[in-house]
Order: structure tokens, then sequence, then C-alpha cells
């Protein structure tokens, strides 16, 4: 077998632990090395020891100029993304980052630049295209099981809103929430394009998110260049768990998804059957589209092959994001040449 893959992991919260856990356990030919996180603590600290990785520091830079590791996985906090993206390219490191690279269409630019200027590769981390559900619906379209697609819509609906604190440097509902579902549309169409955006958008859940700037509620039409539609709602409170629907209508039928439950019992009575709730939020509904993504970006990385969520699907995302918050802000329809020129 071929040598191992070296890593190295920026940033070791929420999704930084996840990313690394399934690296480690999952994800064949694959090193961690090193993680990285500017709150270093003995937490983290035993947690790296008890998955094997030997180098553990507050210094990002140690991983960057570290010529062993080859492949960077960024995983720290969003404003963080576009620098280390840059760094890892100019250090000839293939990168992973999460969603979004940033908010900010310059530094996004700069960034993409810098990965393609050194020739590294980069994947984006839209996991829910590696969704178990969404992936056998994008399927569907390719193969023409559906005819010619009309109509997608995506049903994306939280358990509940994050502290008002987390919603203030969040960049507002649409870059945070609905970016996942801005590139699935992007993604269950092939990649097609979309050439308009009608944003609504409401405070129903907590008048807290209204005064910190920010919506809780929203719903957008995508027109894309083919005139089909796209339809997505969004809500931070969904009080059965989280609500993660896809369906694709076309000429010649639709495909839809449910969500996942933790298990398939039905209780029955004389009244009703019920079920118990749906999968409660993304670490349990998307544990296996996270593994899927890694799994898919090591290989593409071996075969030499195309990565499967590029920085340029990050760009568009954003792009859409932008295009939402001021369709939402002016009250009218948003074309997507407005924002990019
Ligand atoms: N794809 C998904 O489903 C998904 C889910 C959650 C978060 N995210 C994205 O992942 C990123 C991290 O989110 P999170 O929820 O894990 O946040 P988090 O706050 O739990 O973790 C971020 C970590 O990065 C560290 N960090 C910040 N600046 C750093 C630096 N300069 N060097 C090293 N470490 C640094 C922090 O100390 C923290 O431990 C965000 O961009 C978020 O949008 C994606």
């Amino acid at each position: 077998m071929a040598d191992k893959k070296i890593v190295g992991v920026i940033g070791a919260g929420r999704i930084g632990k996840i990313h690394t856990e399934d690296l480690v356990k999952f994800v064949p030919g694959v090193k961690v090395k090193a993680i990285a996180d500017i709150n270093l603590d003995d937490k983290i600290q035993a947690w790296a020891t008890n998955l094997g990785i030997e180098v553990q520091t507050a210094d990002a830079s140690e991983i960057i100029n570290d010529p062993e590791i080859e492949v960077v996985v960024i995983c720290s906090s969003t404003d963080t993304h576009a620098q280390f993206i840059i760094d890892a390219a100019n250090a000839k490191k293939d990168i992973f980052c999460e969603k979004p690279i940033d908010y900010d269409l310059s530094r996004i630019n700069d960034a993409l630049n810098a990965v393609k200027d050194n020739g590294v590769k980069l994947f984006i981390g839209f996991n829910r295209r590696f969704d178990h559900n969404f992936m056998r619906i994008r399927k569907a379209i390719e193969a023409g099981d559906i005819g010619t697609p009309h109509i997608i819509k995506i049903t994306s609906r939280d358990p509940g809103p994050p502290p008002v604190s987390y919603i203030k440097v969040s960049g507002g509902l649409f870059f945070d929430m609905m970016i996942h579902d801005l590139d699935q549309c992007r993604y269950q169409m092939g990649g097609e394009e979309v050439e308009e955006v009608t944003a609504k958008g409401a405070v129903l859940v907590d008048p807290a998110i209204g005064e910190a700037g920010d919506i809780d509620t929203a719903v957008v039409i995508l027109k894309f260049v083919s005139g089909a539609l796209g339809i997505i709602d969004n809500s931070r409170k969904a009080v059965y768990g989280y609500d993660q629907r896809v369906e694709a209508f076309g000429s010649g039928g639709c495909a839809m998804s449910g969500n996942d439950y933790p298990n398939t019992i039905q209780f029955l009575n004389d009244k009703s059957v019920s079920r118990d709730l749906v999968l409660n939020f993304f670490l349990e509904r998307y544990a296996g589209a996270y593994i899927e993504e890694m799994k898919l970006f090591f290989k593409a990385l071996q075969d030499g092959t195309e990565m499967l969520a590029t920085g340029e699907d990050g760009l568009k995302a954003v792009i859409l994001a932008m295009a939402c918050k001021k369709s939402l802000e002016e009250n009218r329809s948003v074309k997507i040449s407005e924002i990019v020129g």
C-alpha cells in the first residue's frame, strides 16, 4: 500500500473534533499527525493524545510549516479560513476547508487565487452533498429518472436557535444556515447556475434575533438559467427536531426524501400512530455524510480526480447568500449579475 497521507487539522471545536475522529477511525491511508487550536487546553490535549495525534499546538503555523504534512484540514472559526487557505496553499499543501470560505468576495478570491497559483487542491465542506438521501436524489436526476428537473424544494429547519451571541457574529441566516441549502440546490441541478433570487424573511421565533439584526424564518425562490425553480424554507426552530428534506420534481416524475429517525419503531393505539422524533441536529443527522465527504476527499486526492465540492462552489454559495440578503433588504428580486457585476 502507498504511504499514508500526513494530515494536520486546524481547529478542535465542534466540527474539528468530528472530522479528526472520522479521519482517525474511518478514512484509510491517512495519518493525522498534528492538531492546532488557539485555545489548546488539557481537554483538547487529552482527546488528541487518546487519538494518537503526536503534535498538539496552539500555533497553526506549526502545521503550515511542517514539511511532512501534505494535507491541511481547516475547521477553525470562519474569519480565519481565507488566510489559512492562502498559507496552506503557499506551503503547497492540499486543503479541506469548512464552509463558508469567508463573507467577503475579495478575500475569497484571494484564497482561490492562492490555490490556483500553487496548483493545490481545495475541497469545501458542503457535507450535505454527501448525505445518503441527497446523493440518491442527485443520482436519480443524473440518470434522467425524473425527466427534466422543474422544481427543487428544500426544507431545512433547525431544532432551536443558537444563542444570540452566536447570531451576532454568524453573518446572518443566509450565510450561516441557508448557505448549505443554496449549495444543495446547485448540486441537485448538476451545478447549473442561478440567475435570480427572491427572498422573504421574518422574525417569528425569538424577537431577540430581530434585535440582533437577523431573521429566524426565511423562504427563498431561486430561478435557474434553464428556467427551473428552487424553493428553500428555513426556520431556526422546529419543535420536533432537525427537519431536513429535499424534493426534486421534473417532467418525468419526482424524487423526495423524508427525515432520518433514530429507529423505525411505530407506536399504535386506537387514536393514532406515532413514532420517536426525528434525529435532533446536524451531528447526528449528518454523521454519515461527514465520514463520506472525508473518504471522497482523500480518494479524489489519491486518484487525482476533481474535487466534489470546489472553491468555486464555495464562492457561488456565498454570492447566492449575498443576493438573498440584498433581496430581503430591498424587497425585490435580485439578479446574480448585480452581485458579481
Ligand atoms: N459543515 C458543517 O456541517 C458545519 C457544522 C458546524 C460548523 N461548521 C463550520 O466550521 C467552522 C467551525 O465551527 P465550529 O462549530 O466547530 O466552531 P467552534 O467554535 O466549536 O470551533 C472552532 C475552533 O477553532 C479554534 N480557532 C479559532 N481561531 C483559531 C486559530 N487562529 N488557530 C487555531 N484554532 C483556532 C477555536 O479555538 C475553536 O476551538 C465554522 O466555519 C462553521 O461555519 C460547519
